[in-house]
């Protein structure tokens, strides 16, 4: 087969939703990129493999900007305005210099003990349930991280249900209509709540980023607030529910690795990163458009806007870079994974990511020895798209 045959994703059906690793290997085994046809509906070049998705991430010559996505591009952007992950440089380094200036680690500490009194209210709602079984998704993956994310940029009593139907249309919905339409809600929310803050402004993240000025008198425009906002919402918290849910899963399908977490909660730390590394919450990350010719291993990628997606799921799995892949060990040299990407637009969240996975899943463990899946792990139902990678529903058992 030659790297130009389009190799269709979408006609994998279930098995490649549920397990896509065996896929992505098989193609690496031919080469480094892929003519491919995804569930959003468009072709793309998949790269494949450790080495080429490192170098990928870091090309210049793909750009973040939709713009120059080729104007046969079938999908409009989920944005709602400009931010740090839709440019390129110069403007991604000016965009995202004015939130670091806000998101800094101190605040990120900061937040340890709410994150812990959040899901310690979570775990006793959870464990009061008389019939001791639940998912986990409702009851803990998907609280948390939201409740977090709005609390630290200020979002008042947002309504959860509409919030979450809207960001999980956007990031996996097949449909293009149903995602643009959600997209907007959730702009015209933003647009709304920013308004509020600018009138009445508070201690929060958002507050700080309508004020925010850096020493050359530079600050977000309107439309760049209401772009970063959205970033900032719906980056930070569907990633982390499947970090949190991935990870929980890998564990308890994994009894000895479990056991050995239990003993050590010290290997916690580790036991994340390798959580990240085996099955991480990012399949693929955001689109990227060629703005010249790529050579990437024997294919010329064309250089008119084409879609190139960087199989993140695959490089963590490369054997050439991590030996056995395939083995679950929180005890293994996890480090060096690009589940958070690489390059100019290395998750900015990262910090408060794993601080929300170790504080979940060591509290978690702790407040339910007997915790166990209450499933076959392959029935269980999956996300659909590239984008977004964990179960819908995890459904565990505990003794109550
Ligand atoms: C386990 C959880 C998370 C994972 C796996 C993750 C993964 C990623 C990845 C792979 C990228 C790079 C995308 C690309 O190159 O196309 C990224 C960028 C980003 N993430 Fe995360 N993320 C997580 C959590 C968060 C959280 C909690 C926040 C914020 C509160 C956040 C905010 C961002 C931002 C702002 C960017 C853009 C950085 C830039 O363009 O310079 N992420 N994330």
């Amino acid at each position: 087969m030659t790297a130009a045959e389009v190799v269709d994703l979408v006609a994998m059906g279930e098995d490649f939703v549920r397990d896509p690793y065996p896929v992505y290997a098989a193609l690496r085994e031919r080469g480094p990129v892929h003519r491919v046809r995804i569930p959003e509906g468009a072709e793309a070049w998949l790269v494949v493999g450790y080495e080429a998705g490192r170098a990928a991430l870091v090309d210049p010559r793909l750009s973040k900007q939709w713009k120059n996505a080729a104007p046969s591009f079938p999908i409009s952007s989920p944005s709602a305005g400009p931010h740090m992950l839709n440019s390129d440089p110069p403007d991604h380094e000016r965009l995202r210099k004015l939130v670091v200036r806000e998101f800094t680690p101190r605040r990120i500490e900061q937040l340890a003990p709410r994150v812990q009194q959040i899901t310690d209210e979570l775990l006793d709602a959870m464990l009061a349930l008389p019939e001791g079984r639940t998912d986990l998704v409702e009851a803990l993956s998907f609280p948390l991280p939201i409740s977090v994310i709005c609390e630290l940029l200020g979002v008042p009593m947002l309504d959860r249900a509409a919030f979450r139907g809207w960001t999980s249309t956007v990031l996996s919905d097949p449909d293009p209509g149903a995602r643009l339409a959600a997209s907007g809600e959730v702009a015209a929310y933003l647009a709304d709540l920013l308004e509020r803050k600018r009138l009445d402004p508070g201690q929060d993240l958002m507050s700080d980023l309508i004020r925010t000025t850096d020493e050359d008198g530079d600050r977000l425009s309107a439309d760049e607030l209401l772009g970063t906002a959205w970033l900032l919402l719906v980056a930070g918290h569907e990633t982390t529910v499947n970090l949190i849910s991935n990870g929980v899963l890998a564990l308890l399908t994994h009894p000895d690795q479990l056991a050995a977490l239990r003993a050590d909660m010290t290997l916690m730390t580790n036991a994340v990163e390798e959580m990240l590394r085996y099955d991480g919450p990012v399949e693929t990350p955001t689109f990227r458009f060629t703005t010249e010719p790529v050579r990437i291993g024997d294919t010329v990628v064309p250089g008119d806007g084409e879609l190139v997606l960087v199989a993140l799921a695959d490089a963590n799995h490369d054997p050439a870079r991590f030996p056995e892949p395939g083995r679950f060990d929180v005890r293994r040299p996890a480090g060096g994974h690009v589940a958070f990407g690489h390059g100019i637009h290395y998750c900015l969240g990262a910090p408060l990511a794993r601080l929300e996975a170790r504080i979940a899943v060591r509290t978690l463990l702790e407040r339910c020895p007997d915790l166990a899946l209450d499933a076959h792990p392959a029935a269980l139902p999956w996300r659909h798209g590239m984008l977004i990678r964990g179960p819908q529903r995890l459904p565990v058992h505990w003794k109550p």
